[in-house]
């Protein structure tokens, strides 16, 4: 075998072509490229071009430096261009790419394996399989959950998001335009209640304790209404729902599935592909509960960007998958596995958890300080909610009968418009804040890198107060006492 240290000595350039290839590289030209052959499909909140990104800030084809409070929606955990994964990223490239997982193993691998034994809740969950996005790490766990128990049927929770691919699409409750007009989806999924007082259309004065009996409630009667338990594969939860709308389970709600999953033999599957790796200031969300799943789904934050997702199961569970049943071609791609280690590897060296509790009070303490100051437009916030730094401001809603009154000193014909959150995210954005809309009910989130500074957060919430007296001095406007005025 040639010498890996030269390029040449192994590989035999072909004779070149006659021309050279001109690439496009001013803004409006590719946005005009862009418009016209790239999928309307995806939706996007602006037509920035990202150019670069170091940490927590962006910088777009155009010149504008954006602070970044999605970290790509929960995925650059260590910040944009993390040095340590970088040069993880660059080394593998240069030593080998593609590693096919049918084919042989590699070291970053396996030693990613060994690196992440010590970051599971419970040493029960000790067999992995690494995919690479988070709706194919469902897949697998629906797959696997039906293999082992000889059971077709998947209970989800109201709310709830696990991807668009078509079965991960099947347990998605969050919104229809996933899965819209591209039916029949894959049948047996049940839904239950998730116990978020907006979604059970009950106020949001009412008491975790009844929010959860309510929920309990409703996951008992559909074992015995529709989903016979011997007919019941799995139960999938996100221990903090995600995309509807950033509400974390009470620990009693998810001691209550994992008794109901042990009573039954049904699989318990933990989604923590947004929650894990330290987001919501544990490793994983369920040790908030104390409550060992059966299954673990997990990808963004893991790999700081590259793509790679995985479940982690128990032995017993991942022994009744025969060779060939799991894989795929980027299964588990040695470069993102190498820059998976890297990540986990700084995790586990750093003290990440302390700076995402740390950063995360100080987040919460001043977005209640913005929602007291009433005079500032702190009244357009319905509630402040979130787990370590998935963060999330719901804002009145018109269409809601839960929506708290307009205050007394305001005019009571004020006019709120549906989308509170869209309109603040906006302001946000020209002033070069990144955040993040989610939910059918009007709520902004921000999930940004865990390893960000006091700074960082003092600048969001400068820009965050800002936006939203902005927003709400447009609001009092259409009230019949200023329109008067
Ligand atoms: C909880 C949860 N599950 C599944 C997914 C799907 O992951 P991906 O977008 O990588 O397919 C997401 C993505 O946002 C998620 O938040």
């Amino acid at each position: 075998m040639p010498s890996a240290d030269s390029y040449a000595s192994h590989i035999a350039p072909l004779p070149s072509a006659a021309k050279g290839l001109e690439m496009t590289t001013e803004t409006a030209g590719l946005l005009e490229i862009a418009d016209r052959h790239i999928t309307k499909g995806l939706g996007r909140m602006r037509d920035h071009i990202f150019k670069e990104g170091k940490g927590l800030r962006v910088l777009t084809t155009e010149g504008k430096q954006l602070l970044d409070f999605t970290s790509g929606i929960g995925v650059t955990s260590l910040g944009h261009a993390h040095p340590d994964v970088t040069a993880a990223i660059i080394a593998q490239a240069q030593s080998i790419i593609h590693v096919q997982c049918a084919i042989a193993l590699s070291e970053p691998y396996v030693q990613l394996v060994e690196s992440l034994l010590p970051m599971m809740p419970d040493p029960s969950l000790d067999s992995f399989f690494f995919w690479n996005s988070g709706s194919e790490a469902v897949e697998a766990a629906i797959k696997v959950t039906r293999a082992k128990t000889k059971r077709n049927n998947i209970i989800v929770m109201g709310s709830s998001y696990h991807g668009r691919t078509s079965g991960a699409v099947a347990l998605t409750r969050s919104k229809t335009v996933y899965s819209k007009g591209t039916g029949p989806l894959m049948p047996c999924v049940f839904t239950t209640p998730f116990p978020y007082w907006h979604a059970m259309g009950v106020s949001k004065e009412t008491s975790e304790e009844e929010l959860v009996a309510q929920a309990c409630l409703q996951l008992d009667n559909l074992l015995l209404q529709q989903t016979a338990p011997e007919d019941t594969a799995a139960i999938f939860i996100e221990p903090v729902i995600g995309e509807g709308g950033y509400v974390p389970a009470p620990a009693a709600y998810l001691q209550h599935i994992r008794k109901v999953c042990d009573k039954h033999g049904i699989l318990m599957v933990a989604d923590e592909i947004q929650t894990g790796f330290g987001r919501t200031g544990k490793n994983f969300a369920v040790e908030h509960a104390n409550v060992v799943p059966d299954l673990m789904t997990f990808a963004k934050g893991f790999a700081n960007g590259m793509p790679i997702s995985g479940i982690v199961t128990k032995k017993d569970i991942l022994a009744v998958m025969p060779p060939g049943s799991l894989g795929g071609t980027y299964s588990g791609n040695v470069v993102a596995c190498a820059a998976a280690l890297a990540t986990t590897r700084y995790m586990r060296t750093h003290d990440v958890l302390a700076n995402v509790n740390a950063r995360a009070e100080q987040v919460f303490k001043g977005l209640r300080e913005i929602q007291a100051d009433k005079a500032n437009g702190g009244w357009l916030i319905e509630e402040v909610r979130g787990s370590g730094l998935m963060v999330a401001l719901e804002f009145k809603s018109p269409t809601s009968r839960f929506t708290s009154s307009i205050p007394a000193d305001l005019p009571q014909d004020i006019v709120l418009p549906p989308n509170i959150n869209a309109l603040v995210q906006n302001e946000c954005l020209d002033r070069n804040l990144l955040t993040l809309t989610t939910s059918i009910f009007p709520v902004l989130r921000m999930i940004p890198a865990l390893i960000l500074t006091e700074e960082d957060v003092d600048e969001m919430l400068a820009i965050l107060k800002e936006s939203i007296k902005v927003v709400a001095a447009k609001i009092e406007a259409t009230g019949n006492a200023a329109t008067q005025a």
